[in-house]
């Protein structure tokens, strides 16, 4: 197994999940579940009209903030994603670019919004710097992220049937709750678990979240008939049906400068 840490392929991750775009709102269940309680957390209705929607993919929760009458901006590295949320018209601005290296000034947002997408940077904590850059102070921050323990049965069940990783790595949520420290803040830890009938809708649940790609190596392997049987086989079950577990972490950063 190769463990070595290399970084981040973005333009691979904005590869796929650009190809993801069109099905990817009726795939991504947990994350209008998640982006629907981040959106609870932020109290936000005297914080000012201007949000950054950092990772917006298809922009449902930039059109949820719109709806709020906020100003939104819409940022995303794929393109793919970027030119669905304009053709839905759900922001006031739409930009192109890396949540690393924002391309905002600073203090240029009164809430910067980011639902399941740090977990595709190399570093949490630079992540959070640019988010704390581009917030004004008595701004807010909020993001979730998928943490340590997520696609556990998935992981178990690949483990049996060979020696390669399958599954991207999280953070623990102690990295998590660190990469904060600088800040202050509350972390939130909450557990979602999705049960499928079979188990291609579950692989496939995860490619139309555009979630396939590896950080730190390709996937291993073509998915033939005898392959998906034998993991079918050492798969978790829960009665007959395949469970699929999210740890998430949500983050609320207090910007006081
Ligand atoms: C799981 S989707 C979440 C999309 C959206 N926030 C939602 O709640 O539906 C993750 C999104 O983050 C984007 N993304 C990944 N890494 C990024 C980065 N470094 N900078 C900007 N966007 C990134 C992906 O292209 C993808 O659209």
């Amino acid at each position: 197994m190769d463990l070595a840490v290399k970084a981040v392929d973005k333009q691979a991750i904005a590869g796929a999940f650009g190809r993801a775009a069109s099905r990817y709102d009726t795939a991504a269940k947990l994350q209008q579940q998640t982006g629907e309680y981040l959106m609870e957390l932020s109290q936000a209705e005297n914080l000012g009209i201007r949000v950054l929607d950092a990772g917006c993919g298809t922009g449902f929760f930039s059109a949820r903030w719109k709806q709020q009458g906020k100003q939104v901006i819409a940022l995303d590295l794929a393109s793919g994603m970027l030119n669905h949320a304009q053709e839905q018209q759900v922001a006031d601005y739409y930009l192109q670019g890396d949540i690393e290296h924002l391309g905002l000034a600073d203090n240029s947002v009164d809430i910067c919004f980011s639902n399941l997408a740090v977990q595709w940077c190399n570093e949490l904590p630079c992540a959070l710097q640019e988010f704390h850059r581009v917030t004004r102070p008595g701004g807010l921050i909020l993001f979730s992220t998928l943490a340590q323990g997520s696609l556990y049965e998935l992981e178990a069940a690949w483990g049996q049937v060979d020696t390669y990783r399958h599954i991207n790595q999280f953070l623990p949520l102690q990295a998590i709750t660190d990469a904060c420290q600088l800040y202050r803040h509350k972390i939130i830890s909450r557990q979602y678990c999705e049960y499928y009938p079979q188990l291609l809708p579950l692989l496939n649940s995860l490619k139309g979240i555009g979630a396939t790609h590896l950080h730190h190596g390709r996937q291993h392997g073509l998915m033939t008939r005898k392959r998906l049987n034998t993991l079918a086989e050492a798969y978790p079950r829960d009665n007959e049906d395949y469970p699929l577990s999210y740890q998430i972490a949500f983050g609320v950063i207090y910007c006081d400068k």
